[in-house]
């Protein structure tokens, strides 16, 4: 089940707000987002871990690096799984300490690699290269290691990563040499981790995993002599997005990692790296209907928001559920497709939904908007980004300014040879 939100007079309420006020206020489209369920979402999993062991939370800020959002995880106590140099600074900027980040990058340059000595972060270690280009660094490093665990899970295929054969990852043959050549170079080394990919369903992929880390922590124990602190499992618990969706049993989950992990082997902490489970029921995006069109064959609500603002539709194919906010709850009249103001005929947000008789004006609401949503946006077609708001106790602040048409071109320099 996905989750519910009340509504009032026909009105779609967020946290006791109407829809249509915010939209009001701070325009469309935007990204509207409640303080309280990202704390919630938190808390649900990190309770369920840190009841059979030391646990760690590494939230996964690819999903949603705005600020606020950020400052709500660092009060709550969370750690975080950041995947560039900007990311860090990001959370630096929101206050987490650098011990709170642990970074699991691909493909990072030595300039990454310097920036992340000099914040003074842990990073997980995701090929050989990658090792011997941080020892000419420095190894006064803490360090982890990312495993491909041959095991592999994902919403859409380009994001499974686990897969025997991935870009991501030691392959488990070379994980024993690794280990022992990271130990000869006198790195610091706490654990190890494994990522199968994002927003799979069900839990086997998790359980997988920690047998396939717990073998392999046990090995490098009895061969290498290094006793490492921590598994970290990796992200990807998937979320519904569909009515009937399922939501993942992170009690199950939790109950049944941890005891692979306690009955296996020494290792004290568990670490885990959910994104959208945190955020992505959190927020909804609110796009104002411009435009309606019936093409005969098909008809069309066209909104102000295209995959420049939400991008996973058209990306991957994913199904974001919508409602006519300002007619919440109406008898749907007809099918129709949600398309935005991008000029390619991928751009649509949904395809063949039922909706309540449509008008210039309405609001929509796309629902589990918070993860991959902003966070993927762009200005393609020159369509500055949108703004983000966050509702705390009934009241809506805004987080981040949409963009203006000044922010088009800021960087750009025309050569003086073009100039007017
Ligand atoms: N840890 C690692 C190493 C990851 O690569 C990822 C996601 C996560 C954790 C968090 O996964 P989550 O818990 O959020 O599923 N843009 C795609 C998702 C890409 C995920 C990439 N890595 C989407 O919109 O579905």
């Amino acid at each position: 089940m996905t989750r519910e939100y009340e509504g009032k007079n026909g009105m779609m309420l967020i946290d006791g707000i109407a829809a249509t006020d915010i939209a009001e206020e701070f325009g469309t489209p935007v990204y509207v987002t409640e303080e309280k369920r990202v704390r919630e979402n938190y808390r649900r999993i990190h309770e369920a871990f840190s009841r059979y062991m030391n646990t760690e939370v590494h939230y996964a800020c690819k999903a949603n690096t705005n600020l606020s959002v950020l400052r709500i995880l660092e009060q709550e106590g969370s750690c975080i799984d950041a995947v560039s140099i900007g990311e860090v600074h990001s959370c630096l900027r929101a206050g987490f300490t650098p011990d709170r980040i642990l970074y699991t990058g691909v493909n990072v340059s030595n300039e990454e690699l310097k920036a992340l000595v000099d914040v003074g972060c842990m990073i997980n270690i995701d090929s050989e290269s990658e090792l011997e280009r941080l020892a000419h660094i420095s190894t006064d490093v803490k360090i982890s290691v990312r495993v491909t665990p041959g095991v592999t899970s994902g919403h859409d295929v380009r994001v499974m990563t686990g897969g025997r054969g991935s870009k991501f990852g030691i392959p488990i043959k070379r994980t024993i040499p690794v280990y022992a050549r990271a130990k000869a170079l006198g790195f610091d080394i706490k654990g190890i981790h494994a990522h199968t990919g994002s927003g799979g369903e069900g839990i086997e992929q998790f359980t997988e995993v920690a047998e396939v880390l717990s073998d392999l922590a046990n090995d490098i124990r009895e061969e290498v002599g290094i006793d490492l602190d921590f598994i970290d499992i990796g992200g990807g618990v998937g979320v519904p997005y569909k009515l009937q969706e399922e939501e993942t049993d992170v009690e199950e989950l939790a109950s049944l990692v941890t005891e692979i992990i306690l009955e296996e082997t020494d290792v004290k902490t568990v670490l885990l790296e959910p994104g959208r489970y945190i955020v992505a029921d959190s927020t909804v995006l609110l796009t104002r209907c411009v435009d309606i069109k019936n093409a005969g064959t098909k008809k069309y609500i066209g909104v102000d928001a295209g995959f420049n603002t939400l991008i996973r539709p058209s990306f991957y194919d994913s199904y974001h559920m919508v409602a006519t906010a300002n007619k919440f709850n109406k008898a749907c009249t007809d099918k129709y497709d949600i398309v935005g103001p991008i000029c390619e005929s991928g751009d649509y947000l949904a395809h063949n939904r039922v909706m309540p008789n449509p008008e210039e004006g309405d609001l929509v609401a796309v629902f589990n908007a918070g993860a991959y949503g902003f966070s993927m946006s762009s200005e393609y077609n020159s369509r500055p980004r949108c703004a983000e708001v966050l509702v705390s106790n009934g009241k809506a602040c805004l987080t981040r300014k949409a963009e203006s048409m000044e922010d088009l071109w800021r960087n750009q320099i025309i050569p003086e040879g073009l100039r007017k």
